[in-house]
């Protein structure tokens, strides 16, 4: 049975700043979707991360479907006004256009999607980002789908010796999709000097070899492309099929030990660490640090089995820990240096009239 997976993410306001939804924000967006879904899609799940809201659906209409998207963006206009109602911090930030035209790529919410002939049993692992932007699942999938350090798997498991299909794409470009396909092991060192930059180069989808089925769909949404300045961070969510021809979970989830330093702490300009945190959990210091929570789930037929909260266990404590202690050290030196984003990332922001207004107060000595 073919099977379509999305994926959509919005901030459409949340509680005490960039902090968190209201719990009765997540219900009006749960019931909008149990009024307005049955007959276009087979199951959903709403959950949050940090101040975004996602919804994860199934239904057999193919990626980019217009009733599909349509219906995130109605859910999510639906919640925006409930948030302005309740008086919420940026309500509706992520909706950047006022009227919906034929998909919601574009239009400020995040979206990864993927169809694919469901396996008899068919895990998959649903990833969803705060205070960070696409480029921060650049490092962990390199390893995962790669490197035999993380992932024994490429050494031990035939159905992955062929290795994996990155497709890249350049976010730089605002007129079109630009992308290029490289294939991993072959191509290692050229994946490798694209994603080594997050901000430009950002993995979209990566491919089995061996059977080319699709494995990761991440959303490739950079928000000031869209708005023409900053209006909040880009906030990715990504689906990775598990097992079999993929890695397995823990291959996937194994590099998230790294917390590695990401774009997006406090106003979308500072550098943090990117720290593994439960399903629903909230955003504190700093704006941050940037957070990400991992759900794993199997479906039958489209019918998602209960969730199984990947981070929620005792042997991430350690790890949250080890990403407060980078987070408290690259705070300590502030806007200096590596610390705050280099001014291309800024350019949407207020230091852009902050550097011309001084730009004329220099003077060349004779
Ligand atoms: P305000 O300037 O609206 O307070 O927002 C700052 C911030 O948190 C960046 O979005
Ligand atoms: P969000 O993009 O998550 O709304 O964060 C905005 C921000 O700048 C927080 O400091
Ligand atoms: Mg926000
Ligand atoms: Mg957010």
């Amino acid at each position: 049975m073919k099977i379509t997976l999305s994926a959509i993410k919005a901030d459409i306001g949340s509680v005490g700043g960039h902090i968190q939804p209201t719990k009765s924000l997540v219900d009006r967006v749960k019931q909008f979707l149990a009024e307005n879904s049955p007959g276009l899609l087979i199951d959903t799940q709403v959950s949050y991360t940090g101040d975004d809201i996602a919804i994860l659906f199934t239904h057999d209409k193919g990626v980019s479907n217009e009733q599909v998207h349509k219906l995130a963006w109605d859910a999510f206009v639906a919640g925006t006004e409930l948030a302005k109602a309740e008086g919420l911090y940026g309500a509706g930030q992520d909706l950047l256009k006022d009227a919906f035209s034929g998909t919601i790529k574009g239009m400020g919410p995040a979206v990864a999607e993927m169809e694919f002939d469901e396996r008899p049993g068919e895990p998959f692992l649903f990833f969803a980002a705060d205070k960070t932007d696409p480029g921060a699942y650049n490092l962990p999938l390199y390893l995962a789908f790669t490197d035999p350090m993380y992932c024994p798997g490429l050494i031990l498991s035939p159905k992955m010796t062929a290795g994996f299909r990155f497709t890249i794409m350049d976010v730089s470009c605002t007129d079109a999709d630009r992308v290029i396909q490289l294939n991993a092991p072959e191509d290692l060192y050229d994946i490798a000097a694209l994603l080594r930059d997050p901000e430009r180069f950002v993995v979209e989808s990566i491919h089995s070899r061996s059977d080319n089925e699709i494995a990761v769909s991440v959303s490739t949404t950079r928000l000031h492309n869209i708005a023409g300045k900053y209006v909040g961070k880009d906030d990715p969510v990504m689906l990775v099929r598990v097992q079999s021809s993929f890695p397995a979970t823990g291959e996937v989830l194994g590099p998230f030990c790294i917390t590695p330093l990401v774009a997006g702490f406090m106003r979308g300009s500072h550098t943090g660490p990117l720290m593994p945190v439960k399903r629903n959990s909230p955003i504190s210091y700093f704006d941050g640090p940037p957070i990400v929570s991992c759900t794993a789930y199997c479906i039958r037929n489209g019918k998602f089995t209960e969730p199984s909260d990947a981070f929620d266990h005792p042997f991430w404590d350690e790890i949250r820990r080890q990403a407060t202690r980078k987070a408290l050290n690259i705070r300590r030196q502030g806007f200096f240096g590596a610390a705050m984003l280099p001014y291309s990332e800024l350019e949407y922001g207020g230091i852009v009239d902050k550097m011309k207004s001084l730009d004329e107060r220099f003077v060349v000595r004779k």
